[in-house]
């Protein structure tokens, strides 16, 4: 479907649709523009000087042509002067969705940038239709051409299609993805990949103490597990560990949550689903690295097997943790999955999870917090930011937090009730598990899903963290 070009004549070749992005309106119509004009008789400065088509950020007109032009229409994005990467990805998002809906089957972006317009155009074209009993719209495109390198229409592929892929993860119900079922998944996509997974099933985690990510999943009918997936392609380099909280559904346990809104807590595998796109991502585009995904998977169901708000767990790593509400379940799970990631020698740490309600209080909806014991991981993941677009703002993991989170009968426990800080507080809990390793702890609970659909955000589970995780680990 996609296609590179050095050039192309919308005047002279034969498309349907034509896609320009307006950064600037000139005082006098110059090259294209002026061409352009003077072909469409005029029409072009009446519609420039009363500011139908403007430079204005995703401002967008469609431009029908007359029937002796090859091409069909013209449509114009404003972008604003000197756009960003990201600013591109939406408008090529909110471009290629209008080629669609007027049936243009070949379509040819004016512009240089192929791995943003790529991306841009992959997660905005993206729906989550498996669940449909009749097949949505049968139009598909024929060629999407861009005049870019193959080479960066080919990387902004993968990584769509892997965003793509973690958020079909992420939107797949409860009743269809749970523990089990997403770790056979995990088997047989990645079976003729270059990413080896192992399972450490209930059995097995018992033998290893993994005593959090058991009682998480005690109340449910599918048991708990660890899913291992390793990527290795950098001889001699020690890995970097992507940890990813796979809670297939989040009742809140015992704890239970109220039932409105319930149902978006199919997405509290929002972590693990980055995690597995970062690591098709990294695998397809052969990056040179060695990366280990651990993905801890349970269901946080309430019945008479479940924990009790006041149990008091014994973690791997020997810490006592009081479970004061069994709805701060992430933690427990990531909390034997990062010590698990010590003990494979793993040299930095990122762990990235949908995990406190707190995180959009303190943020809105706009980014993740990221949390960190280490400054040069801190810096890596802001640049990855920058260039992926993916945001991410720091927040602090002061040493007095750890009072905060002091349990008067155990080590620690899981919940603070009383106070505000829910992100950074339970950032504190997951550093008692990494012990002096690198580590940086992503809570993307503020960007879980989109409410709608805009620009390259679609409505739904957002599958975010594949992109920011791939950059940030290819640049480390
Ligand atoms: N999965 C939720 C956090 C969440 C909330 C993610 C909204 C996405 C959207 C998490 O397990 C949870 O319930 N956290 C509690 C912690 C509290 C009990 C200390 C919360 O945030 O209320
Ligand atoms: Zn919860
Ligand atoms: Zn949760």
């Amino acid at each position: 479907m996609f296609k590179t070009q050095k050039s192309f004549h919308p005047f002279k070749q034969k498309t349907d649709a034509y896609i320009l992005f307006i950064s600037d309106i000139p005082k006098k119509l110059t090259g294209f523009l002026k061409e352009a004009d003077e072909a469409l008789s005029g029409q072009l400065s009446t519609l420039i000087k009363s500011q139908v088509i403007s430079s204005k950020k995703f401002s967008e007109f469609v431009l029908t042509a007359p029937p002796t032009c090859p091409t069909s229409y013209f449509i114009f994005v404003g972008i604003g002067a000197n756009a960003s990467s990201d600013t591109l990805r939406h408008a090529s998002a909110q471009s290629i969705r209008t080629a669609k809906r007027l049936r243009c089957e070949t379509v040819v972006f004016d512009h240089a940038s192929g791995q943003e317009i790529t991306e841009g155009c992959v997660l905005g074209l993206y729906e989550f239709a498996e669940y449909k009993s009749k097949k949505a719209d049968p139009f598909s495109f024929k060629s999407i051409t861009i005049l870019s390198d193959k080479a960066s229409v080919d990387k902004g592929i993968v990584l769509g299609e892997s965003v793509n892929l973690a958020r079909s993860l992420a939107n797949r119900p409860g009743n269809d993805l749970n523990p089990e079922t997403f770790a056979s998944y995990a088997k047989k996509y990645f079976a003729k990949s270059k990413v080896s997974v192992s399972v450490i099933d209930a059995k097995k985690a018992k033998q290893l103490k993994m005593n959090g990510l058991l009682a998480v999943g005690q109340g449910s009918s599918t048991e708990s597990r660890l899913l291992v997936l390793s990527y290795n392609n950098a001889p001699k380099k020690k890995p970097i560990a992507l940890v990813g909280k796979g809670v297939t559904f989040d009742t809140g346990g015992i704890s239970i949550k109220p039932g409105k809104g319930m149902s978006e807590m199919k997405g509290d595998m929002g972590g693990a689903a980055a995690v597995f796109g970062a690591l098709n991502a990294l695998s397809t585009l052969q990056a040179k690295t060695n990366v280990i995904g651990l993905i801890p998977l349970a269901e946080n169901m309430p019945s008479s097997k479940a924990q009790r708000p006041g149990d008091i767990l014994t973690m791997m790593n020997g810490t006592t943790v009081e479970v004061i509400n069994t709805d701060a379940e992430g933690r427990l799970i990531l909390a034997d999955a990062l010590h698990y990631a010590v003990t494979l020698g793993a040299k930095q740490i990122l762990d990235i999870a949908t995990l406190t309600g707190a995180c959009s209080v303190a943020l809105g909806n706009e980014s993740a917090a990221v949390l960190g014991n280490d400054d040069t991981l801190l810096d890596a993941i802001k640049t990855a930011s920058a260039t992926t677009g993916e945001k991410v703002w720091e927040l602090p993991l002061f040493e007095e937090f750890y009072d905060y989170i002091k349990s008067p009968i155990a080590d620690i426990m899981n919940a603070v009730e009383t106070k505000g800080g829910g992100t950074c507080t339970a950032a504190k809990f997951l550093e008692q598990f990494v012990d002096n390793t690198p580590w940086i702890h992503v809570d993307m609970a503020s960007v879980m899903s989109h409410g709608g659909t805009k620009g390259y955000h679609v409505k739904g589970m957002s599958g975010f963290g594949v992109r920011l995780l791939t950059e940030f680990v290819t640049q480390l």
